[in-house]
């Protein structure tokens, strides 16, 4: 599956619909202020995360799924830096999930822009911090924001065989459209997924 890092790049229309500011010559996509749901926060990285990140990174059950490599100490070092680097490219916005109280990180979730109006989402919770719900909220919350850019689809997938990862996209409120035969590829291995979405008709649910 795709990594949480996202990649990066350049895309067009949110451009023109004012998601992106210039600076200095540079179009960059802003990061917005930290985002909460009173549980959780969505926020930008930052170097007291880094230690977090890296030790998550190793976690077997995010490796299985995930195409994120375990952080070298190199990698480490300029995480934060990198980080921006995909905010200023425009394609990706990487979020820390972080608990709304300590500010203590508990994971990450990544918006991907495909193109001017089509996003995914990946999301990872750090072991200690799974089953209470963190990435059903974290999923609400990028996927919300996303659409009130004036995208016209968010989707997140999951391997069929993910059934962690099911549940919280569910619980999340994404619609389940339908199993995508050998749609995605983690470690180079093709296989079956589950793909689900939301729309803008979806905001008037919450
Ligand atoms: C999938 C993942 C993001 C879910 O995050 P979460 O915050 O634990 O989500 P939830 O608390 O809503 O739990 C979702 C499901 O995980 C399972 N679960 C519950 N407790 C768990 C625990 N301690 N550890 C692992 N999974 C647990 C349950 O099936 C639960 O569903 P249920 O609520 O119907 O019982 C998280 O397990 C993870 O990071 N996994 C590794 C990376 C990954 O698979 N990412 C998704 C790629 S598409």
């Amino acid at each position: 599956m795709r990594a949480t890092e996202g990649t990066q790049g350049h895309s067009g229309t949110l451009e023109q619909a004012g998601v992106y500011v210039s600076h200095d010559g540079a179009v960059r996509l802003e990061p917005p202020a930290p985002m909460s749901d009173g549980v959780i926060v969505l926020r930008r990285s930052e170097e007291r995360d880094v230690p977090l990140i890296a030790d998550a990174s190793h976690d077997p059950e995010a490796r299985k799924w995930l195409d994120d490599e375990p952080l070298t100490a190199e990698r480490q070092r300029d995480l934060v830096l990198r980080a921006g680097e995909r905010w200023r490219a425009g394609r990706a916005a990487p979020f820390v999930i972080a608990d709304a109280t300590t500010d203590v990180a508990l994971g990450l979730v990544n918006v991907q822009f495909d193109d001017d109006a089509v996003a995914g989402l990946a999301v990872s919770v750090f072991p200690e911090a799974r089953g209470r719900g963190v990435a059903p909220r974290a999923l609400r919350l990028a996927g919300k924001w996303a659409l009130e850019l004036g995208l016209q689809r968010v989707y997140a997938e999951a391997a069929a065989e993910n059934v962690a990862s099911i549940r919280a996209i569910e619980k999340a409120g994404f619609r389940r459209e339908g199993l995508l035969r050998d749609h995605c590829e983690t470690h180079g291995r093709r296989h079956d997924c589950v793909m689900f979405s939301i729309v803008p008709s979806n905001l008037a649910d919450d």
